[in-house]
């Protein structure tokens, strides 16, 4: 597995639609390796393939540090309820913003081995899913916030107590 480059705001790979994967492949899976390993090194909770430069409807997500999900061709199927919270992106390094959704989301997706799943989110599990989907489709969180763009706290120094 490798780190890969996370593409940046303002890189048009990030405002493209991604296709849909057909079938496993050795490169898909190496991708999909390498997008776990991306994302904790970088102390994200998601990233999705267009964040990486490549145009397939691939995310992952572990908002726990040790449940990490894969979803291939992911769909939203239900979402109910609303939350409004601060979001942000590994692709709009050093910023957040407030960004209203769905509270609970149901989503149906293929794993790792092409074997259909449901996974149900609430509050950051329900924000991840949005947010990773959006990217899928060319779009940012930053077309979403309310107010304005803040400096985000740097990862790490928000649970610091001294
Ligand atoms: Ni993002």
């Amino acid at each position: 597995m490798a780190i890969r480059n996370i593409r940046e705001i303002g890189d048009e790979v990030l405002s493209k639609k991604c296709k849909e994967v057909a079938e496993m492949t050795p490169r898909i899976r190496d991708l999909i390796g390498d997008m776990l390993e991306t994302m904790y090194e970088a102390n994200g909770v998601g990233l999705a393939a267009p964040q990486v430069g490549i145009l397939r409807r691939i995310v992952v997500i572990d908002c726990t540090g040790e449940n990490p999900y894969v979803l291939i061709n992911p769909r939203i199927v239900e979402a109910s309820g609303e939350q409004t919270g601060q979001e942000g992106c590994l692709s709009v390094p050093g910023k957040a913003g407030m960004v209203t959704r769905p509270s609970y989301v149901k989503c149906e997706a293929l794993d790792a081995d092409m074997q259909p799943y449901v996974l149900e989110g609430t509050e950051l599990l329900a924000r991840a899913i949005y947010h990773e989907l959006d990217h899928l489709d060319g779009h940012l969180y930053v077309e979403k916030v309310e107010g304005e763009l803040m400096d985000a706290v740097p990862a790490g120094e928000e649970d610091e107590e001294d």
